[in-house]
């Protein structure tokens, strides 16, 4: 049953409005007033009509609805490339994370619901403004307790050595080299989001002190709109997001 401090979707044809359930609020929309109050202790799924009589339908909001519709000052990890990275990394739940770039927190979102309940996201950056947003962010997931924020440079950090993952997503990410080598277990991997081939091809290189199983890809997908008779792709795509870089770190014994 939805009950008041729950979020909610409210869901017209492709459009979607997230919000938390609060007593007496009303969403306004270009398909009419939704009151908020009509759908408190009714089952999630359930419709009810706007005051220009639209049908929209209250779903529970699912870890892709908040990290699509998060507050953002930064450039957003998609979850086309959330899915693969943690497919490729092979991640799971008890693990140690780091990410270097916390941004809007959406990254750090899909791994703590990837690691919990055992274990954990210590996201690093130096950016004050956006780490207060991505807190924001991921509390009202309900996530916050499996994620440490650090305002910090990781170049600074020297007794870190036994993360499971490493993520970087920064615009020079070969300078964090050193300290992923310190940090991450051995064979174990880091991967890299690169917005420019210019960054991928410029790791890459750097990456082959120290790693192996060096692996570039970029994650395309297409929707198809399927309708009886007229199935075909839609027009528009997210064409270009990121180059997602990995490696796998290699023994080195002067550790
Ligand atoms: C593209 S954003 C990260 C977006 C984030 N992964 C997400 O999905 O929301 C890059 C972030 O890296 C941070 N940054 C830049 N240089 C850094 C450094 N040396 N150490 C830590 N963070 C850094 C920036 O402040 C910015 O917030």
């Amino acid at each position: 049953m939805i009950s008041e401090g729950d979020y909610v979707i409210f869901f017209y044809g492709k459009k979607k409005w997230l919000t938390k359930v609060e007593k007496g609020k009303k969403i306004h929309t270009h398909i009419g007033i939704i009151n908020v109050d009509n759908i408190i202790g009714k089952p999630y799924g359930i419709s009810l009509e706007t005051n220009k009589g639209k049908i929209v339908y209250a779903l529970k909001p699912t870890i892709y609805d908040f990290i699509m519709k998060m507050d953002r000052l930064t450039q957003i990890v998609y979850p086309k490339d959330l899915g693969y990275i943690v497919a490729r990394t092979g991640l799971s739940s008890g693990d140690k994370v780091i990410e270097i770039g916390t941004g809007s927190g959406a990254l750090t979102t899909f791994l703590a619901s990837i690691v919990k309940p055992t274990g954990h996201v210590y996201t690093y950056d130096i950016n004050e403004e956006f780490v207060s947003i991505a807190r924001k962010n991921i509390t009202k997931v309900g996530l916050e307790e499996y994620v440490t924020f650090n305002i910090k440079d990781v170049r600074d950090i020297y007794d870190i050595r036994d993360a499971d993952l490493i993520i970087v997503d920064l615009a020079e990410p070969w300078t964090v080299i050193d300290f992923v080598k310190r940090a991450l277990k051995e064979s174990k991997m880091m991967v890299s989001i690169c917005p420019t081939m210019n960054q991928a091809e410029r790791l890459s290189k750097e990456l082959k002190k120290g790693f192996i199983d060096i692996e570039c890809d970029e994650i395309l997908v297409r929707e198809i709109e399927a309708r009886e008779g007229m199935t075909r792709p839609v027009f528009r795509m997210v064409a270009h997001t990121a180059y997602l870089v990995f490696a796998r770190r290699l023994y080195d014994d002067s550790r």
